[in-house]
C-alpha cells in the first residue's frame, strides 16, 4: 500500500468533490468549452493510432478526446467515480481504477507500453508528496523507447518545479523540451505552469 493521495484525502473529507469536479467539466463540455488543448498538443507528439496512457485521467476529457482522433487510449485514475463518469461520457477508452504509484498495467493484463502517457491538469500535485518520484518511475516504465511523457501542472501547489526535475531526473526521465502552456510557449524562470515533455533515459 502507499500513502493515500490528497486528492482522495480531499474526497475522503469532503465526498461530495468528486460529483462537483464531474459537473465542473460536464457543464463546460455543455457550454462549448475548449476542453482538448493538452489532448491537440499529445496527438502531435505520436503517429496516427498510437498507444497512449491517459495518467490520472480523471473524468476523461482528454483520453476522450485522444480516442476520438483515432488513437488507443488507457486512462487510469484513483478515483473510481470519476472513471464511472469516464466511462459514461467517453466510451471506447479502457479507464481503469488505479493508484499511479502502484501502476502495472501489464500485471493487469493490460498491452504495455505506450507511445506517449500524458499527465494533465495538476495530477502531480494531488500525489501523495511521498509518492512522486515513485509515480515518475511507474510512467518511465510504461513509455516504449523513444516515447515521451508530457506531464503539466501549476506552480504554487506546493511541488517546485526544481524538485521535479530532480524527481523526474532520478526516474530515468530526461526533458526534452520544456514548455510554460499546453500552446507551445516557451518555460522560463519566471513560468508560472510547466509543461515537461520527457523522454526515458537509454
Ligand atoms: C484536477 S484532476 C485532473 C483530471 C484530468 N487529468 C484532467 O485534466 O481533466 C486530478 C486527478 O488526479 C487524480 N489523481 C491524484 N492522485 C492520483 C494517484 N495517486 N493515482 C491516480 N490518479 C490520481 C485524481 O483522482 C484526479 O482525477
Amino acid at each position: 500500500m502507499v500513502e493515500q493521495s490528497l486528492w482522495m484525502r480531499k474526497v475522503a473529507a469532503n465526498p461530495g468533490h468528486s460529483s462537483w469536479y464531474i459537473e465542473r467539466f460536464r457543464s463546460m463540455a455543455r457550454a462549448g468549452d475548449d476542453l482538448a488543448g493538452e489532448a491537440r498538443l499529445v496527438d502531435t507528439m505520436v503517429p496516427r493510432r498510437a498507444r497512449i496512457l491517459d495518467a490520472g485521467c480523471g473524468p476523461g476529457r482528454i483520453g476522450g478526446a485522444l480516442a476520438d482522433a483515432g488513437h488507443e487510449v488507457v486512462g487510469v485514475d484513483v478515483d473510481p467515480a470519476l472513471i464511472e463518469a469516464a466511462e459514461q461520457d467517453h466510451p471506447g477508452p479502457l479507464w481503469l481504477v488505479g493508484d499511479l504509484a502502484e501502476l502495472d498495467l501489464a500485471a493487469r493484463g493490460v498491452d504495455s507500453p505506450f507511445d506517449a502517457v500524458v499527465c494533465a491538469g495538476n495530477v502531480m500535485t494531488f500525489l501523495a508528496p511521498s509518492t512522486r518520484r515513485q509515480v515518475l518511475e511507474r510512467l518511465r516504465a510504461h513509455l516504449a523507447p523513444g516515447g515521451r511523457a508530457a506531464i503539466g501542472f501549476g506552480g504554487g501547489r506546493g511541488y517546485e518545479f526544481a524538485e521535479f526535475f530532480a524527481d523526474a531526473e532520478s526516474a530515468g526521465l530526461e526533458p526534452d523540451l520544456l514548455l510554460s502552456t499546453w500552446d507551445l510557449r516557451p518555460f522560463t524562470e519566471d513560468s508560472d505552469f510547466l509543461v515537461a515533455l520527457l523522454r526515458p533515459r537509454e
